[in-house]
């Protein structure tokens, strides 16, 4: 039985709030917060039990490894047996910030947080508030991202609690998050460094420091028998309750073009008469162009960076407004745009309609 907890829930501005997440932390507890990427549900990295607790009030397999959040470069050299040249350039140009990398774990991080890997995800996290938690705490911080097993991850303190109310101990608010999707995974033990989860930090930027850097070709087969390197690449994730679909143009992928916007027009004619509720997930620019009550717009106008800071709680304000069936507009590229993709298409479980 999942212990039920009486959620504590504060302002990170709210004096002593830290401090009292801090002592949470060191005995063994169980903290959401908020990190520049996605809001973290954190608990001590070096601690085999409480890193347990995480599985259990996520309801995650036992099998996805958590990423370690540290607040210092040079703690990474506790965690790693090895740091190899292209991961010590990638840190100095990229940390604090939104990138995981994967190294040779030491025996001091349990198999609980590597989910019996040995190798091990280490991320120094820009945002202030999980800068000053780590610090205080003393501890390095295991979290995946704060959401139960499934849904879309929590972008805002609010859908935390949605999600984690009773099953942690505490949750601290510190507002919208900055970016929105979660952080670029790079796998620095292969001899091409190997990106595993596609973010904020593209391939193009890690090219710009550290030459060739290749995509985990899973990311891009449909083949269930080919493992992605990341655990948790492989499961049904971010999907909102009702049936997403995303509509695609078959000769310009990414581009909204007018056989994009008649097919999900036609599809939400079709539903609504039968009673059914739609959402449509558009952008600015071709949002005018849909008949659909429900039109939730991912951004203003075609902006990628909008796009990814409003996906996940579009996702989750599909379920808001009761959408039986979710139409999106799709992305593509190397960039940004496919990071969003990836998101999407896994909220979609691969449903994608070409036109
Ligand atoms: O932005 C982020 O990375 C957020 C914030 C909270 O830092 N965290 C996050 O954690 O997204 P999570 O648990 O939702 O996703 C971690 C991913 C999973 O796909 C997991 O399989 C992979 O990282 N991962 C962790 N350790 C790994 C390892 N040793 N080798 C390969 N993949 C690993
Ligand atoms: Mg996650």
């Amino acid at each position: 039985m999942l212990k039920k907890y009486d959620t504590i829930y504060k302002s990170t501005s709210e004096t002593g709030a830290i401090s009292e997440a801090a002592e949470i932390l060191k005995e063994g507890g169980l903290v959401a917060f908020p990190t520049e990427t996605v809001y973290g549900l954190g608990a001590d990295a070096l601690n085999s039990d409480a890193a347990s607790k995480i599985y259990a009030a996520k309801g995650r397999p036992s099998d996805n490894p958590l990423i370690v959040h540290i607040a210092d470069k040079n703690d990474v050299y506790k965690l790693a047996s090895e740091v190899p040249e292209c991961a010590k350039i990638l840190m100095e140009a990229f940390w604090p910030g939104p990138l995981t990398l994967i190294f040779k774990k030491k025996e001091i991080v349990p198999d609980g947080t590597t989910g019996g890997l040995s190798t091990v995800a280490v991320r120094m996290p820009s945002h202030p508030d999980a800068m000053a938690l780590i610090k205080k705490s003393g501890v390095f911080i295991a979290a995946p991202s704060a959401n139960t097993s499934g849904r879309p991850s929590p972008t805002a303190a609010e859908h935390v609690l949605e999600d984690m109310n009773g099953r942690i101990d505490m949750i601290l608010d510190g507002g919208a998050v900055g970016i929105g999707i979660e952080s670029t995974i790079v796998d620095t033990t292969s001899s091409v460094p190997t990106i595993l989860r596609p973010g904020f930090i593209t391939r193009s930027m890690l090219e710009s420091q550290v030459g060739q850097v290749e995509f985990d070709k899973a990311l891009f087969i449909q083949d269930p028998s080919v493992k992605p390197k990341a655990p948790g690449m492989k499961y049904t994730h971010y999907a909102p309750s009702g049936e997403l679909s995303i509509v695609e143009s078959e000769t310009t992928p990414g581009k909204v073009t007018d056989s994009v916007i008649d097919t999900i027009n036609n599809l939400v004619l079709s539903h609504e008469a039968k009673g059914e509720k739609v959402a449509v997930l558009a952008t600015g620019d071709t949002s005018p162009l849909y008949k659909c009550k429900n039109i939730i717009l991912l951004s203003d106008t075609d902006d990628d960076i909008t796009v990814a800071q409003r996906l996940y709680g579009a996702l989750r304000e599909c379920d808001r407004v009761g959408a039986d069936y979710i139409y999106s507009e799709s992305f593509s590229g190397d960039e940004l745009g496919g990071a969003i993709m990836n998101r999407l298409i896994k909220a979609a479980g691969h449903r994608i309609i070409k036109v």
